[in-house]
């Protein structure tokens, strides 16, 4: 595990998007640490509006990965289809001492980055904040619930929260981490996925024929996360109908802008995660094994 954060780390930040770049932001303004970002293109400044002030910082950007060396912290903020793309960072990021802190959706965070990482330790992190790039240099992060980000109940998310220290982002230590985990994923194959395929907002959700489908899904993931023991209430996919039902109509989803934009989609890491899980417990999930063809298939077919 990375050494105290109570003393200056060295961080990198992988990817500049509204994850990373909210956090390579707030870190870089709490000016506790030496923080590097990684990405596509050079940048010298960056405009963030966090949720108490609009801030704007100098950022020290690294395009090429010849030019990294080993550091205290990685945060993969790239999207989870990226994380391959990004692996010539963490390559040359990562040291035996190295923390990576993977900040992306889905559950299968520490296998996504083993074969890059070397000896690396993976810290899975469930990001709750909204964060939202409206150019390539001025990002946007909103608190949407109590809680920004939670990671699991050990000793080095606890070095991670004494890194944030200083920073907006309120992270907290779950001891339900694998429930928080599969409670979010079972909203994300619903949202995610029939948004994009549908290419409609998410007032899509309340056709009767979408709900039939969204219901299958629902009941065949929660089988699935009965069976890897994520402890969640018997009625866990009667309540997240529920519960997509009231969101704003006129939302769309991280996948739905995906596929607007031509980009591949965030889908092995949602609705393949739950297939994969199936298929490791014996239990069948024909609906999002169809999801995800359907997936597969739009997102093969994107440019980048
Ligand atoms: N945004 C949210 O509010 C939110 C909320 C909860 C969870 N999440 C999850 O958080 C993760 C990050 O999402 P996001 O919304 O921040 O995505 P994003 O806005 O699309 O940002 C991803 C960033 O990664 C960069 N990137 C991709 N490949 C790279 C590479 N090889 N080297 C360097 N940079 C690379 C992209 O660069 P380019 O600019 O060159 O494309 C982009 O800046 C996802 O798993 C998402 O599902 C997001």
């Amino acid at each position: 595990m990375t050494s105290t954060a109570s003393s200056r780390q060295r961080v990198a930040v992988i990817g500049l998007g509204g994850i990373g770049g909210a956090a390579a932001g707030a870190l870089t303004h709490a000016g506790r640490h030496d923080v590097i970002a990684c990405g596509r293109r050079p940048l010298e400044r960056m405009r963030v509006d966090l949720p108490d002030e609009s801030v704007e910082v100098a950022m020290t950007v690294l395009t090429d990965p010849a030019d990294a060396s080993p550091v205290d912290w990685v945060l993969l903020t790239t999207k989870a289809q990226d994380t391959d793309g990004a692996g010539a960072w963490l390559r040359a990021l990562c040291g035996p001492d190295t923390t990576v802190a993977v900040m992306q959706n889905g559950i299968d965070h520490a296998e996504r980055i083993a074969s890059y990482a070397g000896g690396a330790e993976a810290l899975p992190v469930i990001v709750y904040y909204n964060g939202e790039r409206i150019a390539d240099d001025h990002v946007r992060m909103r608190h949407i619930s109590d809680a920004d980000i939670a990671l699991p109940d050990t000793d080095t998310a606890q070095a991670f929260i004494d890194l944030l220290e200083g920073t907006p982002i309120q992270a907290v230590r779950a001891p339900d981490f694998t429930a928080r985990q599969w409670q979010k994923l079972l909203i994300n194959i619903v949202v995610n996925p029939v948004t994009a395929l549908t290419r409609q907002r998410q007032g899509v959700l309340q056709r009767e024929d979408i709900q039939t489908l969204t219901t299958a899904l629902l009941e065949e993931a929660a089988a699935v996360a009965e069976a890897e023991g994520a402890g969640l209430p018997a009625s866990v996919a009667a309540d997240t109908q529920r519960l997509v039902l009231t969101f704003p109509h006129d939302a769309g989803s991280s996948m739905y802008f995906d596929a607007l934009a031509g980009r591949r989609l965030e889908a092995e890491a949602l609705t393949g995660a739950v297939v994969r899980a199936g298929a490791r417990h014996g239990i069948p999930t024909p609906m999002n094994g169809a999801m995800l063809a359907l997936l597969r298939a739009l997102s093969d077919g994107m440019g980048t």
